[in-house]
Parts: structure tokens; C-alpha cells; sequence
């Protein structure tokens, strides 16, 4: 695959997550390409313009696509009873009648900008899946003690191999998905960078800390030569991005099936900094554990056809609930499904 192929798939991908469709059209990338030009050999100039008029018009006709469906999505009532990934999408960032977007999708986009900064495109994750991507894709072999961590709500309707659907307990659910969808970048020498940020489900006893319903944000990058030096930079950068302020972090050793090794890591206390012995957000402790993250496990990657001798990369799950909650001091997880006028009308 050439440089214009390659990103032709990169800014079909982005058409999803972005508001406006047609901005894809304006992409950094494809100035980068016109400007390429000149130091072409003269011989060569007509062939590269040729391609990347063909890739404007593709983009074109997808961006058409992509309205006329946003269009007529506008007009069908959601079907909540609709089957399997149908009512999965981003909804679009506009207020209307004076009302505010949820601060959750708020902080959503948000996270979705620093990471694109830092080269990684958002995907979309599912509200129903498959125990394929729930647990075999992910080294879960059947049986394994680790599938009772994540216990969440199944279909009563069976798939073709006579297994129930899944409520995703975890974005990780769609790590095989990204890995396959980005192989090519692989290639062409180019990093899979992605992030899925979106809702997961639990079987929880609910309290202010659990609630069945919440959102989770996975990184997945994988190169030659990733470590996990890299995976603690860019987590530290992504937090202190988020909050506006230099951020630590610590690493545990922890377990996961599909990452090895495996880490749970802790940030500074945002709220305090740790110089607040009564801080209601870190118990005064300075420190709170938020995500689980690792290396990507060679049966991970085999699971996507990817050679594990070959690359290595990172992957992390964290939830979202959880940062925005330290963010702006929220003492309840449940306040974000309430629908509570007077908790949302304050974002
Ligand atoms: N999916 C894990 C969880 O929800 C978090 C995680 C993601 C850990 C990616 C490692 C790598 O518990």
C-alpha cells in the first residue's frame, strides 16, 4: 500500500469521529501530499497529482455518504431493541433549546483531542458484542477464573456458536477489531495508533463508586520496538494534559490475561496534589489507582495476525467516570445516569 493509500483509510476512519463529515476535506495530510509535489522528479509529478485528486474524490463521495446517512439517522426514532451494534454512534455535539451536551460526552471530546494530538484516531466500541471479543480474543481461554472479574449482562438470544450476546464489560473488547483494521499501517512502517472511548457495562452492586453503566477509554499502539517506558510517557502526558498540570504517575505489577506484563497505575492527586491530609478525592492518600494497562500479549496479537516477534505495543483501559469525576470534584458515579437537570445544568 502507497502513502496516499494508506492515508486514504486513515481519513476514511476519521469521517466517523468527526462532527462536521466534510472538515475531513480540509485534513492537514492532504496539503502535506500537494506540497510533496514540487520535489517530485518532473516525470513522476502527473501520476502522484492524479492519485491525489482520486483520493479527494473519494473522500468526497464518502463525505456524502456519511451526511446523507447522518441525515436520515436524524429522522428514525433510536430502536432500542434494535440487534447488535445499531445503535452505537457518537452522538453529534449540539445543544438544543438552550440544553447542554453531557458532561461525559464533553469530557469525551476532549480526551478525544489530546489523543489525536498525540497521533492516535478514535474508534467506536459496541453496546452489544460477542464472547469472541469479550474474552477468546483476548487470551481468556473458556474457563479461565479471570472472565468472573467482568461480569455483565447477557442476550438471552444466542449467537451461531450457541453463546449468549455480551454487554462489554470493557472497551478491550474491541483491541482485535482496531489491531485488524489498522494491520496495513504496519506495513508501510507506520505505528496501529487508536483509542476507543465509549460505554461499558457491569453486574455491580451499585454505590458512588459503581455504577452499571459507564464509560472506559482503550489506547492501543503497537510498532517495532514499543516498550513500556513508552506506555507510562504517553499516559503521563495524556493526564497532565487533562488537567491542566503536571501530573505523576507510579506503576504496580498487576494481571491481566491479555497484556503481559501487566501494571495498574496510580496519578498524583489532581484535586489536592497531595498536600490535603482531609482530600475527599485521594483519602489524603496522594495517590489514586485509575487504570490497568501492559504490554500487549503475543497471543493478542497472534489472535489479529500480527507477529509478536516481529512488533510489540501497549494497550489501557481507563475509566472515564472516574477522571472527570476527580476532575471536577464529583462525589457520585450515579449523578451521570440520573438525568438530574439540576447536576447536569452545571456543565
Ligand atoms: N480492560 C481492562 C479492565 O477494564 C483494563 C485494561 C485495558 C488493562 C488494556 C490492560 C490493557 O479492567
Amino acid at each position: 500500500m502507497n502513502e496516499i493509500q494508506q492515508l486514504e483509510s486513515v481519513l476514511l476512519a476519521r469521517l466517523d469521529t468527526l462532527e462536521e463529515p466534510r472538515d475531513v476535506l480540509k485534513a492537514l495530510e492532504i496539503k502535506q501530499l500537494y506540497a510533496t509535489i514540487p520535489t517530485l522528479e518532473p516525470s513522476e509529478r502527473g501520476a502522484y497529482g492524479k492519485q491525489i485528486n482520486e483520493l479527494k474524490q473519494t473522500l468526497e463521495a464518502a463525505v456524502a455518504d456519511k451526511e446523507s446517512q447522518r441525515e436520515a439517522a436524524d429522522s428514525v426514532p433510536l430502536d432500542v431493541t434494535a440487534p447488535f451494534d445499531t445503535n452505537s454512534s457518537m452522538p453529534k455535539l449540539l445543544p438544543v433549546d438552550g440544553g447542554s451536551v453531557h458532561p461525559l460526552r464533553q469530557e469525551i471530546a476532549t480526551l478525544i483531542g489530546i489523543f489525536e494530538r498525540m497521533g492516535f484516531v478514535a474508534e467506536e466500541s459496541r453496546e452489544i458484542d460477542d464472547q469472541y471479543h469479550m474474552f477468546e480474543s483476548l487470551n481468556f481461554p473458556a474457563g479461565h477464573p479471570a472472565r468472573d472479574e467482568y461480569d455483565t449482562f447477557m442476550t438471552t438470544q444466542k449467537d451461531e456458536n450457541g453463546e449468549a450476546f455480551i454487554a462489554p464489560a470493557h472497551t478491550s473488547t474491541m483491541q482485535n477489531r482496531i489491531l485488524r483494521q489498522y494491520r496495513d499501517n504496519l506495513v508501510a512502517d507506520e505505528p496501529i495508533a487508536a483509542i476507543v472511548p465509549d460505554r461499558t457495562f457491569r453486574n455491580e452492586d451499585l454505590d458512588a463508586r459503581h455504577e452499571h453503566t459507564f464509560y472506559q477509554v482503550e489506547g492501543v499502539y503497537v510498532a517495532k520496538g514499543v516498550h513500556a517506558g513508552m506506555l507510562i510517557a504517553t499516559l503521563q502526558k495524556f493526564l497532565s494534559e487533562y488537567y491542566g498540570k503536571d501530573i505523576d504517575v507510579r506503576v504496580n505489577p498487576f494481571y491481566f490475561p491479555f497484556t503481559e506484563p501487566s501494571f495498574e497505575m496510580s496519578l498524583s492527586c489532581p484535586f489536592c496534589e497531595g498536600k490535603n491530609p482531609d482530600c475527599k478525592v485521594c483519602s489524603g492518600e496522594g495517590w489514586i489507582e485509575l487504570l490497568g494497562c501492559g504490554m500487549i500479549h503475543p497471543n493478542v496479537l497472534k489472535a489479529a495476525d500480527i507477529d509478536p516477534n516481529e512488533y510489540t505495543g501497549f494497550a489501557f483501559g481507563c475509566g472515564i467516570d472516574r477522571l472527570v469525576m476527580m476532575k471536577y470534584g464529583i462525589e457520585d458515579v450515579r449523578h451521570f445516569e440520573s438525568a438530574k437537570l439540576d447536576f447536569l445544568k452545571q456543565f
